[in-house]
């Protein structure tokens, strides 16, 4: 049956119609909000780049998450810009770093609040890249027990959920391994499973001041055409433990977010990264676009394609808006 009969435009007349059949709907229960935590008090410095978004000491990083947990976000993501940078990244695995002073005093303001904290070194290191490196080359097997330190001070500290982003070979394995012995096996890893060498991390590299001195890190992040690979290393990751599997960036990247999602059924998330909210922001500055249409758009593409979670910088201007009944 066709035309006259079906006339598909009958259940987009009225907005409680076009409701009612609404196939996906983002949740404020979806969303993850990243911070950047810095050194100092009472600090809270817009990041150029990325209007809306700031540096915040751990105290102003208490206040925003109590902001965040008031507007039904459950879970923040943390970054750091740490106070000392050197060759290893050696201050990543401090146990009075920035980010286990931020995870207790999160979980000790607001218990519930699920953190999740970013493995990494490039925020860490001099050279800014993803670890220890050795004639211009990132030395995966001598970062991984650097990892694996990283996480056990994370995980001291009380982080509810560790998230490492370095796309070493074998970093799951080796933090499943590493967390069980010391008495983690209940911690999840959510990895970034596939993450692309992508241009849209720009604005994140001003913002935790990690962009790579030399090189970039096109050998160990995935080069942005290969579908498979991506397939395979999230396989390898839930072989190894992985308990949430990631696809970074999201929207130059649905197509991979789609398939990771029906092809292995796992908990999906995806990373709605500083380009994506940048552009949104810049263009929406500019008067070219209806920023707030735009980003539910957005947002509501990634949970079509398959996320359960999405992790974005407007996490919580979404839940001003759903509290206030706009979205
Ligand atoms: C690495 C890391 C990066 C991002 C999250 N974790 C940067 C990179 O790989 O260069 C990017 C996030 C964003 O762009 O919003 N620690």
């Amino acid at each position: 049956m066709s035309f006259p009969s079906v006339r598909p435009r009958r259940l987009r007349r009225t907005e409680i119609i076009r409701d009612m059949v609404r196939e996906t709907r983002v949740e404020v229960s979806n969303l993850i909000a990243p911070l950047f935590v810095v050194p100092g008090e009472k600090v809270e410095r817009e990041i150029a780049s990325m209007p809306g978004q700031y540096q915040l000491s751990v105290d102003t990083a208490v206040k925003k998450s109590q902001r965040l947990h008031d507007l039904g976000v459950r879970s923040v993501l943390l970054f750091a810009i740490p106070e000392f940078k050197d060759e290893v990244g050696s201050s990543a695995w401090h146990p009075h770093g920035i980010i286990p002073q931020a995870i207790k005093a999160i979980k000790r303001a607001i218990p519930e609040m699920v953190v999740i904290t970013d493995l990494c070194f490039c925020e860490y290191t001099s050279h800014g890249h993803c670890g220890v490196m050795k004639d211009g080359e990132l030395q995966n097997d001598a970062t991984l027990p650097n990892l694996v330190k990283q996480a056990l001070v994370h995980a001291e500290a009380g982080a509810d959920i560790i998230a490492p982003s370095g796309m070493l070979d074998g970093m799951i394995g080796a933090l499943r391994h590493g967390l069980d012995e010391s008495g983690f096996s209940h911690l999840p890893i959510m990895s970034y499973a596939a993450k692309f060498a992508s241009s849209f991390y720009g604005p994140f590299r001003d913002a935790v001041q990690s962009a790579p001195e030399y090189g970039d890190r096109r050998s160990y992040q995935m080069d942005p055409a290969n579908f498979d690979e991506a397939m395979r290393e999230v396989a390898l990751d839930i072989e190894q433990g992985a308990d949430i599997v990631m696809v970074k960036p999201g929207l130059a990247f649905l197509d991979v977010l789609h398939a990771v999602k029906e092809r292995f059924k796992m908990p999906t998330a995806v990373y709605n990264v500083s380009g994506e909210y940048a552009m949104i922001k810049a263009a929406a500055q500019k008067g070219w676009i209806d920023e707030r249409r735009v980003m539910v758009e957005v947002l509501t593409s990634m949970k079509r394609a398959g996320a359960d979670l999405i992790i974005t910088y407007f996490a919580e201007a979404f839940a001003d808006l759903r509290q206030k009944g706009l979205v």
